[in-house]
């Protein structure tokens, strides 16, 4: 495959980041563009302009974020050190920290019973860390509500430290008449946008059981609607969707929780949240450059107008999706039929097939798409996802990249008539 697109050239300190402009003798569109649609790669199919990326995840930064971190790469803050190189007990990263915590409480409205521990170990380590800080020992019981992969994998994590006992939701039924355990379980949990599956809880459908705390992985829809802090115990996410990128999760915990029995003694120190609260988020090195990213990205979205309109922005991206694919006649379809539970994060389609056990349609979707550099449709993901295509609306997708792909639909339908 050529390597053509972007060079690199020799780097000296002061210098960008060594990457010059595509030269203009790139054709506009030098690859064939098939097999790197099919193959899930992300690769512009015409680098002289920027993608619309709709990948779910890691993805794209918004572009005012990415070219503040690329103006002060080398030197932060005129000190002549890269943040990269920047030890984390400096007060120069203290400062970052404390920006990346204030920014994150003022964007989210986070109440001041709650603190704020960035780990590590992605949307995995939580998976264990939550029933190994929450229930004193393995015989405690906790409601997990299964609406997709996301959360039966954290069912199934969380097994190996409690007893687990799977809610299954019935579409289009209001959570208070869903079958909780009849004896309070220890804490009731549910993942808030299902990332691969397309469900989502709006705020108001969170579960509230009196007296029982409810953990919510937000790892796909954090930072994309206001919440009511009043109905949430614990709140966690990987960063790399809507904040960041990967290597950085952010647990938002109320202060009563972190006062409970633990399974300390077994727990991993890395786990174990009260060693980040009692070291005051030093108990090991925190992952510097993705907390400085991350603040980047929370001041983005504070400029914006916060969390009201990022919510108004996730409606109306959303809305435009839904609205071709409702209105194809069958060309596309979305697997959940009721409105307030499609995601607003993550709109799920398929391409309609002739033959259901083909992908001609879809691959031919693909293919076009991918030459317009719309990218990141089909993303290879460890879950069965057979011809399922999604469109993934994150802090850095605009209004104008959604319309792009809207406006793709239609001609895609056109042509499919
Ligand atoms: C909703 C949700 N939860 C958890 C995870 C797992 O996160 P990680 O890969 O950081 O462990 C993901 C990853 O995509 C996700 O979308």
């Amino acid at each position: 495959m050529a390597t053509v697109g972007v060079r690199r050239r020799k780097r000296s300190r002061g210098d960008s980041l060594g990457l010059e402009a595509p030269t203009a003798s790139v054709p506009p569109l030098y690859h064939g563009g098939t097999g790197d649609a099919l193959a899930g790669s992300l690769r512009a199919a015409n680098p002289l302009e920027r993608v619309s990326n709709f990948s779910p995840g890691p993805t794209s930064l918004p572009s005012t974020v990415m070219r503040s971190i690329s103006e002060e790469f080398l030197s932060w803050n005129q000190c002549g050190l890269s943040v990269l190189e920047l030890s984390h007990r400096s007060p120069e990263f203290l400062e970052i920290k404390r920006d990346a915590e204030m920014t994150l409480r003022e964007v989210m409205e986070i109440p001041e019973g709650f603190t704020i521990i960035w780990a590590h170990g992605g949307g995995h380590g939580q998976f264990a860390a939550i029933p190994l800080n929450l229930c004193g020992e393995k015989s405690a019981r906790a409601d997990y509500v299964v609406t997709g992969a996301w959360s039966e994998r954290a069912a199934q994590e969380a097994s190996k430290f409690c007893q687990v006992d799977r809610v299954q939701p019935k579409p289009g039924t209001d959570p208070s008449d869903w079958e909780f355990s009849s004896e309070p379980p220890a804490y009731t949990y549910i993942c808030s946008n299902e990332t691969i599956d397309g469900f989502e809880f709006r705020a108001e459908d969170f579960p509230h059981r009196l007296g029982v705390p409810l953990v919510v992985d937000m790892s796909s829809d954090i930072c994309s609607k206001v919440l009511d802090w009043s109905r949430i115990g614990v709140a966690f996410a990987c960063a790399p969707k809507n904040i960041g990128h990967p290597g950085l999760t952010v647990v938002i915990a109320r202060n009563d929780l972190l006062e409970r029995k633990s399974q300390r003694e077994t727990c991993p120190g890395i786990l174990d949240w009260k060693n980040f609260i009692e070291s005051d988020g030093m108990w090991n090195t925190v992952a510097t450059f993705n907390v400085y990213t991350t603040a980047k990205v929370l001041q983005f979205i504070q400029d914006e107008g916060g969390l009201p309109e990022m919510e108004r922005r996730s409606i109306e991206k959303s809305s435009i999706l839904y609205d071709v694919i409702e209105s194809s006649g069958g060309l596309y379809s979305t697997p959940w039929k009721i409105s307030r539970h499609r995601s607003r994060m993550n709109v799920c389609f398929e391409v309609k097939e002739e033959d259901p056990h083909s992908s001609r349609n879809t691959e031919a979707f693909l293919t076009g798409a991918h030459q317009l550099n719309i990218i990141g449709l089909k993303t290879k993901t460890p879950f069965p996802t057979g011809n399922k295509l999604r469109a993934s609306l994150y802090t850095s997708v605009s209004i104008s990249d959604v319309q792009k792909l809207a406006s793709y639909m239609k001609d895609f339908q056109k042509i499919s008539q």
